[in-house]
């Protein structure tokens, strides 16, 4: 048990007798970070775990690559990402599905970056600078607020990652201060965020378009929550494609999307859902 009563009850109620073992595989995925590197194929060791067009995902010993959990790879590669595409990334720091995207697709491409905190976008830039294959004039980065984004810009890019500030419980469950604080307020409140900025998205996308909707929560109304409010009020404007993983990923199909949690998998945790702008 968590030293926040509140926290454990909303969860037992949430995951029943899972919860127990859950919040263990939480804890411990919040303190090993990184599991696996990514890069260019042409550059890494043949034992690659996982690849997809010029990415390579390897183990996370060897050096000189950017260095992240597996299932950050695994949301990305669900957008079936095309070179020469324009790209936004609402929530982008420190960048590992940024470049995961870049990786993808070889470099070849148009990348909109966005972050609203300035320490972590300069965070940002620089992994972009170490680890990127793109060229400087096909980066824009932003200091804005995501949820405004589609205020202006609409229709505008082919795909749009959306990976949300979020409850991050396995970070909670070793940051002490930040468990006492947990309220399912604090949930709420994250879930309203969550809802603007996917709306910003479902804006900007171009028709026929796709956004990558994701968190590293297991609260299921930060996960599946907030893509059934978007189709409460957007029905006829977009379409859940469902994520074509390869069989040695075991990911739980949920209503609309797919949840990685680590007392299942050796990764996550991550929930994501693909969409599509009709
Ligand atoms: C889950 S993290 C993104 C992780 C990143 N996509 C990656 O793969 O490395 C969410 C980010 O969104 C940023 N953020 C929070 N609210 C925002 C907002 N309203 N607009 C833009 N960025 C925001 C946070 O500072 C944080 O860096």
């Amino acid at each position: 048990m968590s030293i926040n009563p509140r926290f454990d009850e909303y969860h037992l109620n949430v995951f029943g007798d899972r919860w127990a073992f859950l919040a263990e595989a939480l804890k411990q995925a919040g303190l090993k970070q990184n599991k696996v590197s990514v890069g260019l194929k042409t550059g890494c060791s043949k034992d690659f775990i996982f690849s997809q067009g010029s990415m390579a995902c390897i183990p996370r010993e060897v050096g000189g690559h950017y260095q992240l959990d597996l299932a950050s790879v695994l949301a990305v590669s669900a957008l079936n990402l095309n070179p020469g595409a324009k790209i936004l990334d609402l929530c982008a720091a420190p960048g590992g599905k940024a470049l995961v995207s870049q990786l993808v697709v070889g470099g070849e491409g148009e990348w909109h970056l966005n972050e609203l905190s300035q320490g972590r976008l300069s965070r940002l830039k620089s992994v972009i600078r170490e680890f990127s294959p793109v060229h400087q004039d096909s980066l824009h980065f932003y200091k804005r607020d995501a949820s405004k984004w589609g205020l202006t810009e609409k229709n505008i890019y082919d795909f749009v990652i959306c990976d949300v500030p979020c409850s991050g419980e396995a970070h909670l469950l070793n940051s002490p201060s930040h468990l006492k604080r947990w309220t399912p307020r604090s949930s709420k409140n994250l879930a309203v965020r969550q809802h603007a900025i996917l709306c910003a998205a479902l804006e900007t996308v171009r028709p026929g378009g796709k956004i990558l909707y994701s968190t590293c929560s297991i609260n299921p109304q930060e996960n599946d929550g907030i893509i059934q409010r978007l189709l409460k009020k957007r029905m006829d404007r977009v379409e859940i494609i469902a994520p074509t993983l390869s069989g040695i990923f075991s990911g739980e199909p949920t209503q609309y999307g797919v949840e990685f949690f680590p007392d299942k998998c050796e990764y996550g945790p991550i929930y994501f859902s693909v969409l599509k702008k009709i």
